[in-house]
């Protein structure tokens, strides 16, 4: 989609296509940002550049639990935190740590669909199921699929394609059912959260921690998407401080962090970070844009649930076939995603972290594209 969208502004001018086709924040970094890098570059003591133990620097990952602690009820420690290569690094740690060839993780769709690579990497075998209407967890569809083969159920919220938020009530059930089922097969069925959007959410909307309903999980996320930081490559995962076999999962960890290849995450952006855990872009503006997008969309006809945090709308698509929808979309220069690439058949994706004028301009195009039906 990247080169597709690089073409095609080529082609008519970037001014003429409105792509909505990346999670790519729009939004500049907070400005406390760049005092912190000049304070980091102006530092003069020595060994900054230097390897460092592969979990990261214990500072920064003393300042992760710290700021762990204020949202959690089990604390933290600096052992618990693996600063990672984003979120998708971290996906990847957790996932070479606790899969066996064959294991199945258990994925709720739609879904962002690199976990699909992610699995494959360490030969682990997805299992989607559906969720229901309004993108809330389904439990009867994970219990169907739940075999002695399941090692992980892996969720994402807030939810990338559907801006769904996971409730306290539904976070708990499924706790529940882990802890029935991990009990049953003898061994942990972990739960493996995803939440690089948590801070990007609107209307006063909390996002619960797992951490806080079953003790086998963990939270993998990254600073890419609330300090718009993606090509920085900055994120972490932290383990429950009561996961079984806690010694061999910490440092199963550590050592997948170095042999995938990534050895720690980059020593820069650790130090940086330790002092913008509390930041975040300004979300009202994320709000705008999707409150200005919904509501063109909503005059036009089109149906969606209106999503509760991240940057993505993912309405129904207005004919049967999602692809043939973008397609069409496409003939108006409008860059977006058919439903299917994130197991949601029916559906498209819009990616609403552009400028407030690609949205403006981009609304008539969606008008013309409906009633063209
Ligand atoms: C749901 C989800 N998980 C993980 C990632 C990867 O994030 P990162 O850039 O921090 O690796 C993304 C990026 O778009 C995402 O949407």
């Amino acid at each position: 989609m990247f080169e597709e969208g690089e073409e095609r502004k080529a082609k008519y001018g970037a001014e003429n296509v409105f792509d909505f086709s990346l999670g790519n924040p729009s939004l500049e970094p907070p400005t406390k940002l760049k005092r912190v890098l000049d304070d980091l570059i102006n530092d003069p003591a020595p060994g900054q550049h230097a390897y460092m133990p592969n979990a990261g620097f214990v500072e920064t990952r003393q300042a992760v639990a710290d700021y762990l602690n204020k949202l959690n009820r089990p604390q933290f420690t600096a052992d618990e935190i693996v600063m990672t290569v984003g979120a998708g690094g971290g996906l990847n740690v957790v996932l070479k740590t606790i899969l066996d060839p064959g294991d199945e993780v258990i994925i709720p769709s739609p879904y962002f669909v690199e976990y699909n690579f992610y699995l494959d990497n360490h030969q682990g075998v997805p299992r989607v199921v559906r969720t229901k209407s309004d993108f809330s967890v389904d439990l009867d569809t994970i219990a169907e699929v739940v075999t002695e083969k399941t090692r992980a159920v892996l969720i994402n919220s807030p939810n990338n394609p559907t801006g769904r938020v996971y409730r306290e009530e539904e976070l708990k059930e499924l706790g529940n059912l882990l802890l029935y089922y991990s009990g049953k097969f003898g061994q942990p069925i972990y739960l493996i959260s995803d939440e690089p959007y948590r801070k990007i959410v609107y209307d006063g909307v909390a996002v619960p921690s797992i951490f806080n309903m079953y003790n086998e999980s963990f939270v993998v996320t990254s600073f890419s998407k609330d300090l718009s930081l993606p090509g920085e490559r900055i994120g972490y995962c932290a383990a429950h401080p009561d996961i079984s076999d806690k010694d061999i999962v910490l440092a199963g960890m550590v050592l997948c962090n170095r042999i995938l290849g990534y050895v720690n995450a980059p020593a820069l952006m650790q130090r940086t970070i330790s002092h913008l855990l509390e930041e975040s872009v300004d979300i009202s503006l994320y709000k705008k844009k999707r409150d200005m997008l919904c509501d063109g969309l909503a005059s036009f006809g089109y149906d969606f649930v209106k999503p509760e945090g991240a940057f993505y709308l993912f309405p129904k698509s207005p004919t049967e076939d999602d692809v043939a929808f973008v397609g069409a979309l496409q003939e108006e220069n409008i860059l977006t995603v058919p439903g299917s690439g994130f197991g949601g058949p029916g559906y498209f994706r819009i990616a609403y972290c552009v400028p407030d004028e690609v949205i403006e301009k981009a609304l008539p195009g969606f008008g013309r594209v409906m009633e063209k039906g």
